[in-house]
């Protein structure tokens, strides 16, 4: 079954419409220069991949006139992976003067649509389908025109990925990552690190334990000896002995101190001994200057009483002789006739004025009716004369209007001379009622200032009881003077008192004192006697030949012992010592139990890491031997099959050995008799291609892939004699191979292809195919 099976195209190119069939074998495409042969493996190319290498997309739509802007591939292949049929349609339009897009792409596998979203997508499928990726494809697969010799000098990449070795290269740097991953343990150095643990710090902290465990048996050992001398002095009678002489020589101290006490205390208060001291105290009376404060305290009451008494009226007399606006009573007492004797003179004005005003009065009660009656006649006498009346109306005598006049006349006359005598007399009275005002006036108030004072100086006679002033204040003062001597007095006593208190009280504490000291040696000196006693028990129970009042009873004891109870002290002292420093080792035994275990963990982790590292190594190490192996062994076998191909093509089997460089694959040719190897490019054109023909079919065969060959024009430079035989080759390894797509303009072995396509270009322009 062939690969390609069958291509339609649509406004490709020169194409306008073209549906090529392939067959398996040799298909052969020919015609001549620019007829569009190329184009159909482009077409194939572009219908697979999605692109064509070197030529940008929107070339690939027809220029051809009356062609519209979208073209179309289609193409039909089995594959040689699964075995399925598959189809690909791609269309793709200019949408401007150079932006070209695939309007649609289509998969269908064995008839059945597969939705695609993207080139990327389809390419990744048809990749899987056809069992090989573009550049793979390229550089396997399909050689295109002009490019066969490109693999005697070929890209390292390029060849890289055709051997397969990319993904091996690959898998390296994914182990240099492990690698590193697991050559580093917390930022070191695994290797560093375990080295470390294993010769530096293992090996001092082994001893270290040992050192340790060694210092904490000697310690043991050490306490047990002092504990056991210890033990041996400290029996019980022994250590009764030496508590109870303690003891006896405290008791002795604080006897002393007791006795030294009570004596300090006598000194102090200069008595020979406690009972003068009683006698002592009771001889401080205090009731008899008790008794004399109060009587103090009762005169300082009563002259203060005096004293305040006696201010107060000091006080209020000086106030009364102030209202009176004099300074003694004396000077009050004679105002006071000054005032009487005033009073009297008023008096007797009075007595004068009334009398004066009296007559004034008489004279006034003749004087007014007189005028008054003058004055009625002459007002009567007027009107009689007015009214020309002839009889008097009283006496009803006869009367003359002359008699009337000369009537008139003198009542007039006697009016005038009456009138101011009357005036005089009013003013007179007037005067003098005024005067009498005034003295009544003097006289009201000299009374009223008489009987205030009068008051007053009845109320002064009361307060001062016949005293004077300054006779007052002098008994005042004396009264002070006394007072400020009594308080003196008081003072002085309250101080007396205060001291006989304090004396006595301090003799009291101190015979308190001195008493509770007697108390307290009598215990003391019981305790000592029953000390004395079990010293002496012990002394014979220990037959120990020394009396139990003795002075250095300690010191002859313990001579008689191996260690001093000083010695002892000193033993405890160093065995509790021992035991903190016996704490303080097993302490450091256990941190470093415990650091040697962690340190063998981390040991065992970093060595299970460095295995881990190892193996990585050694696989990248394998891996890297792969590459060598299919760099050295895998080229050899090409160099050599490529070698059979060639001798093969042509009938100038001039070499010796074909060789590629691991290193740049370049392709280097040893010719028979020269000394040395010559790069493949450095041979003639016809047998570069010869070479590089050679070595793509050995590629082929080597790797396996035997489906599909594309070559467009193998035949560069190659000569006619040559020709022949390579075209007839190709037919053959076309039989190795699949199918073999082969451009070649000559015409020339046509008779061992299975299918030709003609290829001829129209008058207008256009490619058509012939088959
Ligand atoms: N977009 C296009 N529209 C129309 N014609 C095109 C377009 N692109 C290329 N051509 C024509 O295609 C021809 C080239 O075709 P192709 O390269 O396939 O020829 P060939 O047969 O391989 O030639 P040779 O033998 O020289 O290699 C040229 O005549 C060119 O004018
Ligand atoms: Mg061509």
């Amino acid at each position: 079954m062939p690969v390609i099976e069958k291509l339609k195209l649509e406004n490709f190119e020169a194409y306008r419409q073209a549906e090529i069939f392939f067959t398996d074998g040799l298909n052969l495409i020919t015609g001549r220069n620019s007829s569009g042969k190329t184009t159909i493996l482009d077409a194939i190319f572009f219908a697979l991949y999605g692109e064509v290498p070197e030529v940008t997309k929107r070339l690939l739509v027809s220029r051809l006139p009356a062609t519209d802007k979208s073209m179309s591939v289609q193409i039909t292949f089995n594959s040689p992976i699964t075995g399925q049929k598959v189809q690909i349609f791609r269309q793709g339009k200019l949408t401007g003067p150079k932006t070209f897009k695939t309007e649609r792409r289509r998969l269908l596998i064995d008839n059945v649509e597969i939705p695609v979203s993207s080139d990327v997508e389809l390419k990744n499928k048809v990749s899987e389908l056809i069992g090989v990726g573009m550049k793979k494809f390229l550089n396997l697969v399909y050689t295109r025109q002009g490019e066969l010799t490109r693999i005697l000098r070929p890209n390292r990449d390029e060849m890289d990925n055709i051997l397969g070795i990319n993904i091996l290269k690959e898998l390296i740097a994914e182990f240099e990552i492990l690698e590193k991953e697991f050559t580093s343990y917390g930022g070191k150095d695994v290797e560093t690190e375990l080295a470390n643990i294993r010769q530096i710090i293992l090996p001092t902290l082994q001893p270290q334990l040992e050192r340790l465990t060694k210092q904490t048996t000697q310690l043991e050992q050490e306490i047990a000896e002092l504990e056991k001398k210890i033990l041996t002095v400290k029996s019980a009678e022994f250590l009764n002995l030496i508590q109870k002489i303690n003891e006896r020589d405290n008791l002795i101290n604080q006897l002393k101190q007791e006795e030294t006490k009570i004596q300090f205390l006598l000194n102090k208060y200069s008595v020979s001994s406690p009972e003068k001291l009683k006698e002592k105290i009771a001889q401080l009376n205090l009731e008899q200057v008790q008794k004399q404060i109060e009587e103090i305290n009762t005169k300082i009451e009563l002259l203060t009483q005096l004293q305040r008494e006696l201010q107060e009226r000091i006080t209020t007399i000086k106030t009364i002789l102030e209202k009176n606006q004099v300074s003694t009573i004396s000077q009050l007492i004679q105002k006071q006739n000054q005032l009487q004797e005033s009073l009297t003179k008023t008096n007797h004005e009075l007595e004068t004025l009334n009398r004066e005003m009296e007559q004034i009065q008489l004279a006034l009660t003749e004087l007014q009716p007189e005028l008054l009656k003058l004055k009625k006649d002459l007002t009567e006498h007027k009107a009689m004369l007015e009214n020309k009346v002839g009889t008097c109306p009283t006496c009803k005598q006869p009367i003359t209007a002359e008699l009337l006049a000369k009537l008139i006349k003198q009542e007039e006359e006697k009016i005038r001379e009456l009138e101011p005598k009357l005036q005089d007399l009013e003013a007179t009275q007037e005067q003098l009622n005024g005067k009498k005002e005034k003295l009544k006036q003097q006289q009201t108030n000299l009374t009223t200032t008489l009987a205030s004072i009068k008051e007053d100086l009845a109320k002064i006679a009361e307060l001062a009881k016949e005293a004077t002033l300054s006779d007052l204040e002098k008994n005042l003062l004396e009264i002070t003077q006394e007072l400020a001597s009594l308080q003196e007095e008081y003072k002085a006593k309250i101080e007396e008192r205060s001291a006989i208190e304090s004396e006595k009280e301090a003799l009291l504490t101190a015979n308190q004192e001195i008493e509770f000291a007697i108390n307290k040696t009598t215990q003391l000196q019981t305790a000592l006697f029953e000390t004395i006693a079990t010293i002496d028990t012990l002394l014979k129970k220990l037959t120990l030949p020394f009396k139990p009042e003795e002075k250095d009873l300690k010191s002859k004891v313990a001579e008689k012992l191996p260690f001093s109870p000083e010695e002892i002290e000193a033993a405890e002292e160093e065995i509790c010592k021992k035991k903190e420093t016996l704490e303080k080792v097993t302490d450091e035994i256990e941190k470093t139990r415990r650091k040697i275990e962690e340190y063998r963990q981390l040991e065992k982790k970093l060595a299970t890491r460095l295995k881990q590292t190892q193996t990585i190594r050694s696989l990248k190490k394998r891996v890297e031997e792969i590459i060598e192996e299919i760099r050295n062994v895998t080229l050899q076998n090409i160099a050599k099959e490529a070698l059979s191909i060639y001798n093969t093509l042509t009938d100038q089997q001039i070499y010796e050995k074909f060789e590629i460089d691991p290193e740049n694959y370049r392709v280097y040719v040893y010719p028979h008799a020269f000394r040395t190897r010559l790069p493949a490019t450095r041979t003639g054109g016809g047998h570069q291609t010869l070479i590089a023909l050679s070595i793509k079919l050995a590629l082929l065969r080597v790797l396996g892939y035997r489906n599909l060959l594309i070559l467009d024009e193998p035949t560069y430079g190659v000569d006619a004699e040559n020709i022949t035989q390579l075209l007839a080759r190709l037919a053959e390894a076309a039989q190795n191979i699949t199918q073999v797509i082969l451009v070649t303009h000559y015409g020339l072995g046509e008779e061992a292809a299975a299918n030709i396509i003609h290829v001829k270009k129209q008058p207008d322009g256009s490619s058509v195919t012939i088959q």
